[in-house]
């Protein structure tokens, strides 16, 4: 496999105003300048557009992304936004079927996959969210729980299409917790992930597409994880709120 390029997602949920963001990618673009990994930023939406400006100003290797985003071009959606919207702030990604979609806001594969459509049409690149829970981990489902998963939010989605997206496996018991996945076991699952994408969309993209491990991801852990031959980048949470411990996992990686 040839990894193409080591990406590394912050993913802030529903933290920082506008001004908490400006100062974050002011402390954080100094402290990854020698950086060779490509980090992404998933903002509140509201935070976007001036994230962007500032990225712009400080030259700094940042791509600005949001959380979620509605199915539709445009419409009677109150409180929905569209992809287009996101684009035309500056967003060059968007995650979707994070987990916290999935169970708090029963987001389900075939509503997930109608949304990774759009963004594909709309030219923003996903950032698609599987893994199972800690019930279905204990049950030895997992393997079953992210090959329906994958099938279900990439239906009718081309390899094409496919190479331009990223695949983030979240132990959903690993989100927030403290407890990450051990890396043999998260390479595991990833390879699965890999296996089941050569399966359905060809090696070709399988073997180039980047599949991030997220789930309590902190500087202490991240170097094992992304030592594995499989996981190709990180989705990092409560980890990436702060610019120094933010920037220690993006910088461990070089050591
Ligand atoms: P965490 O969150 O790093 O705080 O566990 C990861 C995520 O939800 O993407």
């Amino acid at each position: 496999m040839s990894r193409t390029s080591t990406v590394i997602a912050g993913n802030w949920k529903m933290y920082k105003t506008t001004c908490e963001a400006k100062t974050f990618v002011e402390s954080l673009a100094p402290l990854i300048k020698k950086s060779q990994a490509t980090v992404y930023l998933a903002v509140p939406f509201t935070a976007i557009d001036q994230t962007v400006q500032v990225v712009k100003e400080l030259g700094a290797p940042i791509t600005i992304g949001a959380q979620n985003m509605n199915d539709a071009a445009e419409g009677a959606f109150t409180g929905e936004i569209a992809a287009r919207m996101l684009k035309d702030v500056g967003a060059g990604f968007v995650i979707l079927g994070h987990s916290e979609r999935r169970q708090i806001f029963n987001e389900t594969s075939a509503f997930i996959n109608k949304k990774v459509k759009r963004a594909l049409k709309d030219s923003l690149q996903p950032i698609l969210c599987i893994g199972e829970t800690l019930a279905q981990h204990e049950s030895g489902e997992t393997e079953s729980v992210l090959k329906g998963q994958l099938q279900g939010s990439l239906e009718g989605v081309t390899s094409e299409e496919l190479s331009k997206m990223i695949i983030a496996y979240e132990p959903v018991w690993a989100i927030g917790t403290g407890k990450v996945a051990h890396p043999d076991d998260a390479e595991k699952a990833h390879a699965f992930v890999r296996s089941v994408l050569a399966e359905a969309w060809g090696k070709e993209v399988a073997d180039h597409i980047v599949i991030q491990y997220g789930g309590s991801v902190k500087p202490e852990n991240a170097v094992d994880l992304i030592r594995q031959p499989n996981i190709d980048g990180l989705l990092v949470g409560g980890a990436s709120l702060s610019a120094d411990t933010f920037s220690k996992i993006i910088n461990g990686l070089l050591a």
